[in-house]
């Protein structure tokens, strides 16, 4: 059974969405981040600051490579999964990949609320940081995607609900098996 794969910009609710959309389809649930964290035995910050984003995004091709041969599961990524196209090549091999977007106000607001656990938004002026790598990244989401929900206006439930109704149209998803 194909997995689910979650990506898009930090803040547009991958995890939570991730999680309700796992415990409705009664499927396992994974967090790339948190696996990295796991591997690395330090928090996504320190491994940015001690090791640098390219440990990072060499970690986080390990993960990927390993989930990907999992099936059934559902996997919430990280933002920056799509810059190397050998991640989203192996999630495709056994997955659908679901492209969650929002609004840059929305995501600021929602990436400053809590303590800042991402390391690029760690910076002056966030706003702009975050306009500036949404408008880099965009293309890489949008070729990857299978599908696409705007999260801007949704609660968490309704995202999921709105991925559901999706998958069942989605004629390379097959919901029964
Ligand atoms: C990143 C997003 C973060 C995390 C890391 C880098 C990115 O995950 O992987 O801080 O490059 O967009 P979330 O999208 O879950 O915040």
């Amino acid at each position: 059974m194909k997995n689910i794969a979650l990506i898009g910009f930090m803040g547009t609710g991958k995890t939570a969405v991730g999680q309700r959309l796992a415990k409705k389809l009664e499927r396992s649930f994974i967090e790339t981040d948190t696996l990295i964290e796991q591997k690395a035995g330090k928090a996504i910050p320190d491994i940015f600051q001690q090791d640098g984003e390219i440990s990072f995004r060499e970690m986080e091709i390990g993960v990927i490579k390993d989930i990907a041969r999992r099936e059934n599961v559902v996997i919430a990524c990280g933002g920056g999964v799509v810059l190397n196209k050998i991640n989203i090549d192996r999630l495709r091999e056994n997955g659908i990949i679901i492209y969650l977007t929002a609004s840059p106000e929305v995501i600021l607001k929602r990436v400053s609320s809590g303590g800042n656990q991402r390391p690029l938004l760690d910076v002056d002026n966030p706003a702009l940081t975050i306009r500036e790598l949404m408008e880099f990244r965009e293309p890489f989401y949008q070729r990857a995607a299978d599908i696409t929900v705007d999260t801007s206006k949704l609660e968490i439930n309704a995202v999921a609900e709105e991925i559901i109704i999706k998958l069942r149209e989605n004629e390379s998803f097959d919901f029964e098996k």
